[in-house]
This record gives C-alpha cells, structure tokens and sequence, in this order.
C-alpha cells in the first residue's frame, strides 16, 4: 500500500547488499512512496551483492562509496546532489559490521585492530557521513537522518560482542550531531533499534537462531520485520514527523519494555 508520504523527496541509502537487508526493503517502500535516491554501498560489497537489481526496480542510480574514507563519502554526497537535481531530504544509515564478531572472538578477548575497524564501520561512519553533508550543506531544512541500532546499545547480550559498543556510540552520535542539525540546518536525526532480523549481518551473530525466537515469545507483538522496519523509516523520512529529533526509538514489537512473558514462562513451568 502507498501513501505519497516521500513523494518529491530526495534521499540516499547506505547498505542495501542482497533482498533480506532492512536497506533493501526500505529502498523498495520509499521508492513507492514516491521518493528518488541514490544507493551506495562498499565497492567490495557491490561485487558480492546484486544490487543492480534494485536499482533497476526503483530506477535509481549506484554510487559505491566505502563509508568510513570521507573521500568517497564527499565524492558521494556532491554527486547525489547533481544525480538527484537538488539537496537530500533523507538519508538512512545501514551499515554494521565486526571483525570480532566475524571471526568468532569473544568479548573478553578482542584483537583492537579488529575492534578499530568494526566502530569506524559501525559507528564512526555516521558521524563521517552526517559531517560531510553538514560541511557541504546538503540536506534540505526539515531534512531527516536515520541509522540503524539494537538494543545490545542499554542491556547486556553477550553474543553481540563488541557491536553493543559501537551501537552505543552510534546512538550518541545521533544525539550528539543531531543537536547541531537541528539547531543550524533544522535537520532531525535519529536512530531506530530494531529487532533481531534475518540477514546477513543478523545471521553473522552467534547463537542468532535461537535468540531471535527467544525475542518473538517476549515480544508481545511478534519480532518486527525488515519491511516492518522499512514502514517505520518512511513515517521518520515524511513529513508529519517533523519534531522527532536526538531519539533511539525502540522498534520492536515490545521487547524492550518487557520482564517476562506467558510464553517464555511456559518453557520453564514444565521443568
Ligand atoms: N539484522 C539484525 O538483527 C539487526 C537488528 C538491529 C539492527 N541492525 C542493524 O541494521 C543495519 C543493517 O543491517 P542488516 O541487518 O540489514 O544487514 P546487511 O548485512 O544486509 O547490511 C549491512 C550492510 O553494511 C554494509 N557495509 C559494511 N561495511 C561497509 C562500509 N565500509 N561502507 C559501506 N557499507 C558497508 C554491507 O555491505 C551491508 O550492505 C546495521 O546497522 C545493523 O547493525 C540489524
């Protein structure tokens, strides 16, 4: 179903590798609502995923841009702009990754090259990417920024490794940098924490099967999907929420605010 809620609205988006990627159906959503944008991802991802596909459905063009070199983010960002006839409306930020996690070390022992690269990627990229449209004042006033985090960021999920403190400074990138959007360009920016989802990124965290059928039974409405995920976006992308701005906005069917749940509790009583 579409609303016209992004008609006439310009964007880029940040991390749309294959068709489970929350970027991916976000792409298609706000394409259907009437947005036009430019999809970047990492050159090295391009080559693995099939982007061109997408891009051909919403008629966008491909501009690869690895997020953490701010030379490809400032070459990214000036061509947007000409591709797209005219500042950026949105932007959503999608992009996680961590060499630790990848490579199967736990928490308590990390390798610190590893630990570099994952927060640039995961969190330090926002701030490239926000600073480099903020220098080249390329965002429309009531312009909206999104990144995308999990709840690992306030509690404790030990198998998240060391994405729990990137996404943790991810979200106070958003407060951080969001005050400054605000307040000089009136832009808003803000991060969603999402649920468990299966894609790649998802899938690359230990013990994911398991846990994202734990966080179903909790939640009193069910896991929120990548396409639920893609509706919420567009609703912080459109207009009628202008005013939204520095917030972490739990996007989870409930499971954030939850102890314990009847279902949960069902696999303990018959212990
Ligand atoms: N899947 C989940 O369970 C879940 C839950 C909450 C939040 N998130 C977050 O959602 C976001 C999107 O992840 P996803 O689950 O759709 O997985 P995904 O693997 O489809 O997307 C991750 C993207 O990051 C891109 N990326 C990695 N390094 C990059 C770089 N140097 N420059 C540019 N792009 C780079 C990858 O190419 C990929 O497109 C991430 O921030 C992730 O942490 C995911």
């Amino acid at each position: 179903m579409s609303y016209g809620l992004l008609k006439g609205k310009r964007g880029i988006i940040f991390g749309a590798l294959d068709e489970n990627s929350i970027a991916w159906k976000t792409a298609e959503r706000v394409h259907d609502e009437g947005a036009r944008f430019v999809l970047t991802n990492a050159p090295i991802a391009m080559r693995m995923g099939t982007i061109n596909q997408l891009a051909e459905k919403t008629g966008s063009t491909i501009i690869p841009a690895d997020a953490t070199s701010l030379e490809d983010l400032e070459r990214l960002v000036t061509e947007s702009v000409k591709v797209l006839e005219g500042k950026i409306d949105f932007v959503l930020h999608s992009i996680g990754m961590s060499v630790n996690v990848r490579k199967g070390r736990s928490y308590t022992d990390q390798k610190y090259d590893w630990t570099a690269k994952g927060w640039d990627v995961s969190a330090g990229s926002f701030h490239k990417v926000m600073q480099v449209l903020y220098k080249q004042d390329a965002m429309s006033e009531w312009g909206s920024i999104v990144a995308l985090s999990y709840m690992a960021a306030q509690r404790v999920f030990p198998d998240y490794n060391d994405m729990a403190d990137n996404k943790a400074f991810l979200e106070s990138i958003a407060r951080s940098f969001g005050y400054f959007f605000g307040r000089d360009k009136k832009v808003r920016v803000n991060t969603i924490s999402q649920s468990p989802t299966p894609t790649t990124a998802g899938k690359g965290v230990k013990g994911f099967d398991g846990f994202i059928s734990y966080a179903e039974k909790m939640s009193p409405l069910g896991n929120a999907s990548a396409l639920d995920c893609a509706n919420y976006t567009v609703t912080l992308f459109s207009d009628l929420t202008r005013k939204v701005t520095l917030q972490n906005l739990f996007h989870d069917g409930g499971f954030s605010n939850m102890g314990v749940s009847d279902a949960v509790m069902q696999v303990f009583d018959n212990e």
